[in-house]
């Protein structure tokens, strides 16, 4: 089977919940557009952008937030990763919807949070550039290789409130109970198609499943290091319900609480109901409705389900 016909296969088992179907196939083999968050612990989104445009960068700003431009570069060689200003850590290459999550968690200054999986850091710098660098974050990942690219990414942004650990998140023991947890969970990867071109695609579907029950392991254990009315945000870049709507299905069985998620760009709601490509029908807790899902062709962006739930 060649690479696209292999892609359309594998994505058809969620023609029935993807909104436009013919109109995401046509976006998931496109390349995703470059983006940028500034980062504001050392320079305005203004200053930033000027200095860009006189080098013939063309930016355009997100609809997310203030911080995030969409950029068009000079050419393949002066791309957003070879610029001074990237290495001075004036900002981070950041998909736009990697952006949503952090928004939704919400972090504030002098809180203490957890990123359970962390690396290589694109969120975790997010929140605390979103905290002022005031508080503390605790910014967890399982992978020795990839927290090499946290820590450097932490370094080169000047983020100074953030301490970092290596454990598997499923065995991450605390005394400590956090304000709020952000669980950006490895996962099929699905959504990020446009990015990765050569993801590798099995259709018979062990990935989201697998990654289903680790998921639901992190997720229980996130809630033994929550305080009480503490905010767990829970993130995947895939369409998989396995994945999604049911991991929020089991932490609302768990104790948690779903609440209402509003961000600035298009998104449909969690799916209640679907079939598998086994023809088998799932549902789940009318509730799971309240997770957000963001598809390729809604904004020109990979795509992102993001659920905001409350240890009641
Ligand atoms: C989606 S990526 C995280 C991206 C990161 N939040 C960011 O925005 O830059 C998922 C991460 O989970 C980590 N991971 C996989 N299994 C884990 C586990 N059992 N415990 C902790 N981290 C794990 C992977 O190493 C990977 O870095």
């Amino acid at each position: 089977m060649s690479i696209p016909q292999k892609v359309f296969k594998y994505y058809e088992r969620y023609r029935s919940i993807i909104p436009d179907y013919d109109e995401f196939i046509s976006y998931i083999l496109k390349p995703l557009p470059y983006s940028i968050r500034v980062n504001t612990l050392k320079i305005t989104p203004e200053k930033l952008a000027q200095r860009m445009e006189s080098k013939g960068f063309i930016l355009r700003k997100s609809k997310l937030h203030p911080w995030f431009f969409e950029v068009d570069c000079i050419d393949e060689e002066r791309g957003i990763g070879a610029t001074l200003e990237h290495a001075l850590g004036y900002y981070y290459a950041q998909e736009i919807v990697s952006g949503i999550p952090p928004i939704v968690l919400d972090p504030k200054p002098w809180e203490l949070i957890l990123d359970m999986a962390a690396a290589p850091g694109s969120k975790t710098t997010q929140i605390a550039q979103m905290m002022k660098c005031k508080g503390t974050i605790v910014a967890n990942d399982v992978s020795r290789e990839r927290v090499k690219a946290l820590k450097s990414n932490l370094d080169r942004l000047g983020v100074t409130n953030t301490i970092v650990t290596i454990c598997d998140a499923r065995r991450f023991y605390s005394d400590i109970m956090f304000d709020r947890i952000l669980l950006d969970a490895p996962c099929s990867s699905e959504a990020t198609i446009r990015k990765d071109p050569s993801l590798p695609l099995d259709l018979s579907y062990r990935l989201p499943r697998s990654f289903s029950r680790l998921q639901k392991s992190m997720i229980e254990r996130a809630y033994h290091l929550l305080k009480h009315d503490g905010i767990l945000v829970y993130s995947v870049c895939t369409f998989a319900p396995e994945e999604c709507e049911e991991v929020v299905e089991y932490a609302l069985k768990i104790g948690f609480e779903i609440e209402e998620v509003d961000i600035p760009l298009k998104y449909v709601e969690g799916v209640t109901e679907w079939v598998d490509e086994r023809g088998r029908r799932r549902s789940y807790d009318p509730d799971v409705s309240k997770a957000i899902r963001i598809y390729p062709h809604f904004e020109n962006s990979g795509g992102m389900f993001v659920a905001k739930l409350r240890k009641v």
